[in-house]
């Protein structure tokens, strides 16, 4: 089937239209690079062998995109991916991410409807969970206050879905993703952070490469067993064939409601420093770190409760956080290599 993957030019969505075209699905890709560069769609073609169809522009035009829609009448379903991420920023500019993240789901949907496509996998968060009251985290924890404008997208954004799908006939599975790490095993693809990294592993990989002077770990007073915070780790390429298997879930019919969630993690929580400590071994690299002040909205401890997707889904994430902190330092050192 021809699917739609929207910001398939990203970090998660590159991935992702890989094993798809491997699954033998036909992708279009929509991505505007606000956070990505057209050569993603060079790499794709070198992992697979199959160009993806790519168009270049902003979702949040309506007029572009049910036009996109009305070109595409043989779509099977969409994997929406494009939103802005960066939780800081969206501190600090609320209303583009609000505009960006809101409008262009609104619009998927609005061509959707008029397309007569009926399937949406949805990129969501543990973000939505903030720090929960029982751990691990099951789909059916409390919506938490959200904490960033970023969160509170994706609570929204789940929303709309569910409301839209009540009185149209959309298909939503809503994946919340818990910490995407790694790369691709080629080391043609991965994530490609603009500027200073936010996120841990990039600034990780960085770091050691020599871009960074060191890395500041958040807090070690934390009440975890080495007193820095947890996280589910998960990587990349387990995160995308989760999609594969949730788009082929409707297109077969065999979701069970109109709408579905799934926490997307390994169900393993690791430490700041057991992440660390694994980088250290499989890159024979000693990381330049420091302890410092923990950093304002970090949640304490967070990991998933996977059940639910491994049984429904009949999806489990198979690669270990050694494995993903190997591919996320090939990754950096092709990086190095292309530059040089
Ligand atoms: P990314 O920034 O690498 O990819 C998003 C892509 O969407 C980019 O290529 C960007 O150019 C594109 N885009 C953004 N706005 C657009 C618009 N209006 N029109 C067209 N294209 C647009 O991010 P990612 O890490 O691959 O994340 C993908 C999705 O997963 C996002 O929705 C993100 O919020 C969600 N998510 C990411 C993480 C994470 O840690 N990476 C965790 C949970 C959820
Ligand atoms: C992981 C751990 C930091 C950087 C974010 C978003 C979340 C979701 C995933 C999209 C934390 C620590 C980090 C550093 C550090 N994204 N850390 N030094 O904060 O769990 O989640 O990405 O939906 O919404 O908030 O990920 O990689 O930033 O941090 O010590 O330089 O590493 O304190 O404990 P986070 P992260």
């Amino acid at each position: 089937m021809k699917i739609l993957v929207t910001g398939g030019t990203g970090y998660i969505g590159s991935h992702t239209v890989v094993e798809l075209q491997q699954s033998g699905h036909e992708v279009v890709i929509v991505d505007n690079l606000s956070n990505s560069y057209a050569s993603v769609v060079d790499q794709i073609e070198k992992i697979t062998g199959i160009r993806p169809a790519f168009e270049s522009f902003d979702l949040a035009d309506p007029k572009k995109t049910l036009d996109f829609f009305d070109r595409h009448r043989d779509l099977g379903g969409v994997i929406h991916f494009a939103a802005y991420k960066a939780v800081g920023e969206s501190m600090t500019e609320p209303l583009k991410y609000y505009h960006n993240n809101l409008s262009s789901l609104i619009n998927i949907l609005k061509g959707m409807q008029k397309a007569g496509v009926t399937n949406l996998v949805f990129s969501s968060s543990c973000t939505v969970y903030g720090q929960p009251d029982v751990l691990p985290v099951t789909e059916s924890a409390p919506i938490k206050e959200a904490w960033s404008p970023y969160g509170h997208t994706k609570q929204i954004s789940e929303k709309i879905i569910e409301n839209t799908s009540r009185v149209n006939e959309i298909n939503g599975i809503l994946l919340r993703y818990f910490n995407p790490i790694g790369a691709h095993e080629s080391a043609l693809i991965g994530e490609l952070p603009i500027g200073i990294p936010n996120n841990l592993v990039p600034f990780i990989t960085q770091t050691a490469i020599g871009l960074r002077d060191k890395l500041r770990v958040f807090g070690d007073d934390y009440d975890t067993p080495d007193g820095t915070a947890i996280r589910d780790y998960i990587h990349v390429v387990d995160l995308a064939k989760a999609h594969v298997v949730a788009i082929d879930r409707m297109l077969k019919g065999k979701n069970k409601k109109q709408v579905e969630i799934f926490n997307l993690g390994t169900g393993k929580g690791f430490s700041v420093l057991d992440v660390i400590h694994s980088f250290e071994k499989v890159s024979a690299q000693k990381l330049n770190y420091e302890i410092v002040a923990r950093r304002p909205g970090d949640v304490e401890k967070v990991w998933a409760d996977t059940r639910f997707a491994n049984e429904v889904l009949g999806w489990n994430a198979g690669k270990s956080l050694d494995d993903m902190m190997l591919s996320a330092w090939n990754w950096e050192l092709a990086l190095k290599k292309a530059k040089a």
